[in-house]
């Protein structure tokens, strides 16, 4: 039997964290579908094809084999239903991850049964990271090349400075 992982998030975007833990999870699985989803409580930046672009970008630098790209229109429990996943995989960072990703297993639990959340502990080197502070750096012109694989550095940052050039 495949042992199928789904790494689900809105990779808005894809930091070196969430590089970090699809990697990791790629050792654990036979195959890990890093799925582009959409949060209802979060508005986005980058389309849904360049936040693929990036992680296609990013992922096939790093040769890994197992790993697939996809995006979601729907219900994560769903996706893990029909595509015959055993896991949900996500990173967590801190305490203040906790509530929100606990309350999301259990719903997604509900939801179907056979939808187990993972979550694998953040490398200590990114545990303040995410894309909201991406963002925040970028659009002000600060250096994000810590933070983001260095092949979608540019592509990022360009985006992100033009977007905060604000008119006075
Ligand atoms: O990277 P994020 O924004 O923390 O990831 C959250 C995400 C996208 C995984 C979550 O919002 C999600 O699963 N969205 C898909 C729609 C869905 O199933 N929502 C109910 C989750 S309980």
């Amino acid at each position: 039997m495949r042992r199928i992982a789904v790494c689900p998030g809105s990779f808005d975007p894809i930091t070196l964290g969430h590089l970090d833990i699809i990697k990791r999870a790629s050792k654990l699985f036979d195959k890990v579908i890093v799925l582009i989803s959409a949060n209802a409580a979060k508005t986005t930046s980058f389309s849904f094809t360049e936040r693929l672009s990036f992680i296609e970008k990013a992922t096939s630098e790093l040769a890994l084999d197992n790993v697939v790209i996809d995006i979601l229109d729907g219900l994560l429990a769903d996706y893990v239903r029909n595509v015959g996943a055993i896991a949900i995989v996500k990173g967590l960072r801190a305490v203040s991850d906790f509530e929100y990703e606990f309350q999301m297993a259990l719903a997604n639990k509900k939801l179907y049964e056979g939808a187990e959340t993972v979550f694998l502990t953040t490398s200590a080197e990114n545990m303040y990271l995410s894309s909201s502070v991406v963002k925040q750096i970028a659009s002000f012109g600060g250096d994000i090349s810590h933070f983001v694989p260095g092949c979608v550095l540019e592509d990022i940052k360009n985006r992100l400075v033009k977007e905060n050039r604000n008119e006075y």
